[in-house]
């Protein structure tokens, strides 16, 4: 009898097993995902001794959202990411929300040890109990590794005062942290000289693209490509829970003037929200704080994630992966400044020696790619005379389809995904459009394809469009195609190395 019992228990965790087998997803080859469990938004990003981190929100106990607590990993090249234990756990009352790090170069904070200036993170204490959201701060004396709470350094009484991004400016010699009244639709600036005793400086908002809540801001000073020598304007970025450019969670950006104390933005700016990405996948996205002194950028990485599907994506045994990480820079076009990302040059050096590269004519019958694989980075140049569509296709084993290509004629370029897998969720299966100036008969594309995701930076970065997507089985053939209308297109694909990530 015993034995059976053990018999059967073993063939219903055997079949568990296969289960979760069949379920796990190819994982992704170099964009970051915790190796289980859930993530959201990146937080604390900060670079200290020769290491770029990222903390994110994160559950320790499950793949829905949930406990939130920071995770953490840290990368030397940001490109491969090493997974470290997690760093700030939830306590019984108060989950530790999104939030940023800096390091402490005076110790201004007196949390110093031994002449060593020690990392700061300032985050969202959700105490869901006493219906109250304020800003916590823990530190740490060994490179992020270990964390000690202080506790709460500010606090206005509201449930839904979250999100602090806190920086050093120079300028006034002061520490500015920037969040968020999530409700009211508002960013709120203070300022402190010890980042434990706050002062507000200054609100800005509703403004531009509103929804249910405003969360995660950014405020960063951009070089302005083709501006004046020199010219650099200050950014500040919001992201939206609903009603973003694909009507889901998303992000949006000001451009303007910052004094320390308040935003303004630049004159002629016309109430009109700008998109930081035309895909469902981009949110959330935070910069670095102390970067190198020698490396005069910006970089930034979001959650490649929608909230309104966001825990139902099928994917096992992780859910959740952040998009790699972009350099950012203002560029000033006729329609007036406007952010351009490009991924970080640091990324090339995944490019394996055997690339392909070609040159092909395309009409109505798709010709195939001598691509292998579903992690590529690729470089396509396309250009045409009369086409109504030209595009690039991925078809998998069962002939789900993501097709990323231009509709010329409306000045589209588009991401779709409408057929690009089994159906989970109503929101998933559409087509994502930037708007582009076609007219010249010609559009240069970057697509990095990395399993499950897209992330498209069109005419070197001016627009980006970032997408999940999920398949069945069978490797993706990659194929190209023009309709009515003769097409060309130049194409120089990488095939990347699967699991470099540790
Ligand atoms: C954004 C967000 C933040 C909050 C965190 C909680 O995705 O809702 O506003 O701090 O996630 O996980």
């Amino acid at each position: 009898m015993t034995g059976k019992i053990a018999l059967l228990t073993a063939a219903a965790l055997m079949v568990s097993v296969q289960a979760e087998a069949q379920r796990a997803d190819p994982r992704p080859a170099y964009h970051f995902a915790p190796k289980r469990n859930w993530m959201n938004d990146p937080n604390g990003l900060v670079y200290f001794e020769g290491e770029y981190h990222l903390f994110y929100q994160y559950n320790p106990h499950g793949d829905r959202w949930g406990h939130m607590s920071w995770g953490h990993a840290v990368s030397r090249d940001l490109v491969t990411w090493q997974e470290l234990p997690v760093a700030i756990p939830e306590t019984a009352d108060v989950m530790a929300f999104s939030g940023s790090a800096v390091i402490d170069w005076k110790n201004s904070s007196g949390f110093g040890q031994g002449g060593k200036p020690p990392m700061i993170a300032i985050y969202t204490g959700h105490n869901p109990k006493a219906k109250l959201q304020s800003q916590y701060l823990a530190y740490s004396n060994d490179r992020g590794r270990t964390w000690t709470v202080h506790g709460e350094v500010l606090s206005v009484g509201s449930p839904e005062f979250r999100d602090p991004k806190v920086f050093w400016h120079e300028p006034t010699k002061s520490w500015v942290m920037i969040a968020v009244m999530a409700l009211e639709n508002r960013a709120v600036i203070f300022t402190s000289s010890n980042l434990k005793q706050w002062t507000f400086a200054s609100s800005f908002g509703p403004a531009g693209g509103r929804g249910r809540n405003w969360e995660c801001p950014d405020l960063n000073l951009l070089p302005v490509e083709g501006g004046k020598p020199g010219e650099q304007r200050w950014v500040l970025s919001i992201n939206l829970g609903d009603q973003a450019v694909g009507g889901g969670s998303g992000g949006q950006y000001f451009v303007g003037d910052f004094d320390g104390r308040r935003f303004t933005p630049v004159e002629g700016w016309g109430g009109e929200p700008v998109w930081t990405d035309y895909g469902a996948d981009f949110y959330a996205a935070v910069a670095w704080n102390d970067l190198p002194k020698d490396d005069p950028r910006r970089i930034w990485i979001g959650w490649a994630n929608d909230w309104r599907y966001a825990e139902a994506i099928p994917t096992y045994p992780a859910r959740g992966i952040m998009t790699v990480a972009r350099s950012i820079s203002l560029r000033k076009t006729a329609q007036g400044y406007r952010l351009t990302q490009r991924p970080v040059r640091e990324l090339e050096s995944l490019r394996s020696g055997e690339h392909i590269s070609r040159q092909l004519p395309l009409g109505k019958e798709p010709v195939s790619l001598p691509i292998e694989g579903g992690a590529v980075d690729l470089k396509a140049d396309l250009s045409w005379e009369q086409s109504e569509q030209v595009a690039i296709t991925l078809t998998d084993g069962e002939g789900y389809q993501m097709v990323i290509g231009v509709n010329p004629a409306v000045n589209e370029v588009f991401v779709d995904r409408s057929r690009s897998g089994p159906h989970f969720h109503d929101g998933f299966a559409n087509r994502h459009v930037a708007r582009v100036d076609l007219s010249r008969g010609k559009v240069s594309l970057r697509l990095l394809v990395d399993e499950s995701i897209v992330e498209l930076f069109i005419n070197d970065g001016e627009q980006t469009i970032t997408d999940r997507f999920f398949r069945g089985s069978g490797g993706l053939r990659w194929s190209a195609s023009a309709r009515d209308g003769p097409a060309m297109l130049n194409v120089t694909a990488w095939p990347i190395k699967p699991e470099v990530q540790r």
